[in-house]
């Protein structure tokens, strides 16, 4: 494969890529048991400077998507293009040179950052673990350069991380991500520990980056709400599948699968009255990956179900440019307006 991408090729491509996970317990228990499907068998592409949002409840195997991507786990099949090149077994120096152009925000701005150790030398670390040795004013000026990027106080940089509110922590792992000027950023849940008065700050401190420094990012949430403003395209993500993919708006306007759906009517009603608590129309929890039910793996929640759901899985569907869903029975226009998703008026809009 060439090393010299054209600027056609997407910066990353998945093809049906896979991730089990063995099941654990002891022996009865595995002999039972199958493996845990996390990822099963999802394809896509992200463009160069798109930013595509990874949706989907607890447990739909958003996180492991992220850890493949980032090589961080070993895939059970399928493959990880970046710029084209094969990435999926690549090991030893020619790894960690891709892993210097992707990086990751996570969760938890606290627990990912080491408490010993200054802000200056948390965000400077990528420059010494890849071996990029400056002295310490022209490293000082780099960390403080970044500081300021990511609106924290460069006078700050001997300070420790819980002398830091979790947005100003958050901002120290966003630093630290682009400190090498990665060309991919991944962020795992980058906003759901925050306070909901800090979130759109730190949501709006990564559109900017990924505007200024040319970024090509990949954003998770559970919730469509927060990577609606932020994302070109929208993946969302039921049991280790990917059911809808496609550009933000039809997607948000216009939610071809029941899942969709489902999510966006979920989205919190801007009504105090209602403290912010989710109007949820999907009952329960998804069922275990390690035992997926058969044909469409929702339809046992689906409110559209039938027959043929339980017995034939739905492939992936041309709706619109760009846009695909995988489902027997997509929603009509009278069922998006039933559930307030979708069009003008609707919860999302
Ligand atoms: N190392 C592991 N060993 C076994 N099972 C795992 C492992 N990592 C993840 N899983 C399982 O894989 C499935 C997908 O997990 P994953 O963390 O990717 O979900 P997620 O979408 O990120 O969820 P959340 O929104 O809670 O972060 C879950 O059932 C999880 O329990
Ligand atoms: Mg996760």
């Amino acid at each position: 494969m060439s090393v010299s991408a054209n600027t056609e090729t997407p910066l990353v491509e998945v093809r049906d890529l896979v991730k089990h996970f063995a099941p654990g317990g002891g022996l009865i228990a595995r002999r039972n048991a199958g493996a845990v499907r996390a990822v099963d068998g999802i394809s896509f592409a992200i463009g160069r400077g798109e930013t595509l949002g990874l949706v989907g409840e607890s447990g739909c195997g958003k996180s492991t998507t992220a850890r493949l991507l980032m090589r961080l786990l070993d895939a059970t099949s399928g493959q990880i293009l970046f710029e084209g090149q094969d990435i999926t077994r690549l090991k030893g120096p020619p790894l960690k040179a891709i892993r210097r152009q992707a990086q990751m925000i996570f969760q938890d701005p606290y627990s990912s950052l080491n408490p010993r150790k200054t802000v200056g030398s948390v965000i400077g670390e990528p420059f010494a673990i890849h071996g990029l040795h400056r002295d310490r004013g022209e490293r000082r000026r780099e960390v403080q350069g970044l500081m300021e990027m990511v609106g924290l106080n460069p006078e700050h940089f001997n300070r420790y991380p819980h002398e830091f509110s979790g947005g100003q922590r958050q901002r120290i792992g966003v630093a630290r991500a682009v400190a090498l000027r990665p060309k991919l950023l991944i962020a795992d849940e980058p906003v759901s520990a925050l306070d909901v008065s800090i979130q759109a700050q730190v949501l709006n401190l990564l559109r900017n980056l990924q505007r200024s420094l040319g970024l090509t990012v990949v954003l998770i949430a559970h919730d469509l709400s927060v990577v609606r403003h932020m994302c070109d395209r929208v993946a969302v993500m039921y049991l280790g599948k990917i059911v809808e993919i496609g550009p933000n708006e039809p997607l948000y306007d216009s939610p071809s699968h029941p899942y969709t759906g489902a999510l966006l009517s979920a989205v919190p009603l801007p009504d105090p009255s209602l403290h912010g608590r989710p109007r949820r129309l999907l009952g329960g929890d998804p069922p275990s990956p390690a035992n997926p039910p058969p044909g469409c793996s929702f339809h046992t929640r689906c409110p559209k179900a039938q027959e043929r759901c339980s017995e034939q899985e739905p492939e992936l569907t041309e709706r619109g440019p760009g846009w695909t869903s995988a489902c027997h029975f997509p929603l009509s226009e009278a069922e998006r307006a039933a559930m307030g998703v979708g069009g003008v008026g609707g919860v999302a809009a």
